[in-house]
């Protein structure tokens, strides 16, 4: 890298991410279920822990083809996945999906609570409609998903061979489970929702050996933000919020997730792990205050 352009934080440097590291079989023998994992961080997310040795449920709502394409390209890896359709927000299609997956898989060790959307409105014009789908996506879903997986890690309990935990539940909340977000309340209500119900969660099941800890990402480079980063203009703008002056990209997520999902963290419990590029530290004080 050119020293004097490192040096100049006004030149914005390329948008280098970290190179790939060989895949070290943390993972092996584990079940994981991944919520919403036929886009975006969530496909990033799936692909990784079975690289990492897992075998993955491909949880999608719309768009079979793409949660089928995840599923090849794990298989042509050697791994093991299957497609779940499900809607994460409705209570019998969640119980469904885990009664398919523990009858192909016997089992879950890992959930990644990932399905999220936005319905973005100035806060009076928007519908209870657009509220409560957020809320039933993002938040409600979440709770469904980690009692399913709860009772499962409670009944199972640890097995010595495959990890430390009796079971990890690894949850994508956002900087704004602490920034709050005009023209997106909904959206930041239900990832604060995220951070207690998580925070709570994990001091009530740390005594059984189950972790919970959320990942926050900040601006990542997927189609929930396109708006964000798509023209030079928004790009611009955007890094006006990140101290780190580039993008995240959905693997900077996936490989947290990872350390999460493995016993590499099994001190970690009840964390918010922000992955924002320093989105949280406040960029608006750089000068002044
Ligand atoms: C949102 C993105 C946004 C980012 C930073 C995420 O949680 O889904 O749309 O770009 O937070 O504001």
């Amino acid at each position: 890298m050119n020293p004097e352009q490192h040096n100049n934080p006004d030149t914005p440097l390329p948008d280098v991410v970290m190179p790939k590291c060989p895949p070290r079989n943390l993972l092996r023998g584990q079940k994981a279920l991944v919520t919403g994992a036929n886009s975006g961080i969530g496909r990033s997310v799936a692909l990784h822990l079975a690289e990492e040795g897992a075998d993955v449920v491909v949880n999608y709502i719309f768009d079979e083809q793409s949660a089928i394409d995840v599923v090849t390209e794990i298989k042509r890896k050697g791994g093991q996945a299957i497609a779940i359709n499900a809607d994460v927000s409705k209570e019998n299609q969640v119980k469904a999906m885990f009664a398919q997956m523990f009858d192909e898989f016997g089992t879950i060790d890992i959930l990644v609570n990932n399905a999220g959307i936005q319905s973005d409105a100035a806060f009076d014009e928007m519908t209870l409609e657009q509220w409560n789908k957020v809320l039933g996506i993002n938040l409600t879903g979440q709770f469904l998903c980690a009692r399913e997986a709860t009772r499962e890690f409670k009944r199972r309990g640890v097995v010595r061979e495959i990890s430390c935990a009796a079971g990890k539940i690894i949850s994508m909340s956002s900087v704004h489970e602490v920034i709050p977000w005009a023209g997106h309340v909904n959206y930041a209500a239900s990832k604060g929702g995220v951070m207690l119900m998580n925070k709570s969660l994990a001091q009530e099941v740390a005594p059984y050996r189950i972790r919970v800890n959320s990942v926050c990402p900040g601006a990542i480079r997927t189609p929930i933000n396109r708006d964000a980063w798509e023209t030079p203009e928004a790009y611009a703008d955007l890094m006006k919020l990140i101290p780190y002056n580039r993008i995240g990209e959905p693997d900077d997520i996936s490989r947290a997730v990872v350390w999460l999902a493995s016993d590499d963290s099994d001190y970690a419990n009840g964390i918010s792990l922000f992955i924002d590029g320093g989105m949280t530290l406040y960029p608006g004080f750089t000068e002044g205050g």
